[in-house]
């Protein structure tokens, strides 16, 4: 358990912005933009899983079902992160449980990493998205709803304190590293970071399932999993 202190900030962050935690809402204030104003007074797993329930600290929970809060041991040593919830999640409350969260269990496997001894979690919360005849198509969040939603990760990453940090795609690496950070260029190294002792990179899962053909889908699969076997490591 981590009790927060007002004055510090969950952890830095490379963009120098930092999770302050704001004045409640006045009546002349309606909109809130930073999830903080919904943490619990006593920052551990299940109690901020249960006040993320409630958050709307941007405009997606309109249009998800639930929020998908992270999952996992509270003494993992990895701590994958991906974009947000997707269409299976949304509806099952739980991250990575879809075609990409298959993908994902299959890889692990094969790095000889069980997936029960980490922690998965998401950038954004809420599952955005957009009609397309029945379907629900994903769509990317921007900079205002992954501003809003970093203090839930933060405080993820605070509670955990993992040994290093897996952003899953250029979304997540671009949250945690920076926007000039090139997933194509960097996937795979071990960075240092204020966020955990190391950060790593790599893709997305949903990005193999999207490889044009049988071969480089299998080619970048395997990339994926090499990535993955360096965690084996930590
Ligand atoms: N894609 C993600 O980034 N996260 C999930 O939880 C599922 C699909
Ligand atoms: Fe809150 Fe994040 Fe959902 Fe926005 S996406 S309402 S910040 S949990």
């Amino acid at each position: 358990m981590v009790t927060r202190k007002s004055s510090d900030p969950l952890t830095s962050q490379p963009s120098g912005t930092s999770s302050r935690r704001r004045v409640a809402p006045s009546s002349t204030h309606k909109r809130t933009s930073s999830a903080v104003e919904y943490f619990p007074k006593q920052l551990s797993l299940p109690s901020l899983k249960a006040a993320a329930a409630d958050c709307k600290a941007c405009d997606l929970w309109k249009k998800g079902t639930q929020t998908v809060f992270g999952e996992g041991q509270r003494k993992a040593t990895i701590l994958f992160v991906g974009e947000q919830p997707g269409n299976e999640e949304d509806l099952t409350g739980q991250p990575f449980v879809g075609p990409a969260g298959k993908l994902f269990d299959n890889a692990l496997e094969e790095a000889g990493i069980d997936r029960k001894q980490t922690y998965v979690t998401n950038v954004v919360k809420h599952f955005k998205w957009e009609p397309r005849g029945k379907r629900r198509i994903h769509k990317k969040p921007n900079a205002v709803e992954i501003k809003a939603c970093r203090p839930w990760l933060e405080a993820e990453i605070a509670v955990i304190k993992p040994q290093v940090v897996v952003a899953l795609g250029a979304t997540a690496a671009q949250a945690l590293l920076g926007a000039q950070f090139r997933v194509t260029k960097q996937r795979g190294q071990f960075l240092e970071s204020t966020l955990a002792p190391y950060v790593m990179a790599t893709v997305h899962p949903s990005s193999i399932l999207r490889a044009p053909d049988d071969e480089t889908r299998r080619l970048e699969y395997r990339e994926f999993v090499n990535d993955l076997k360096k965690l084996s490591k930590v």
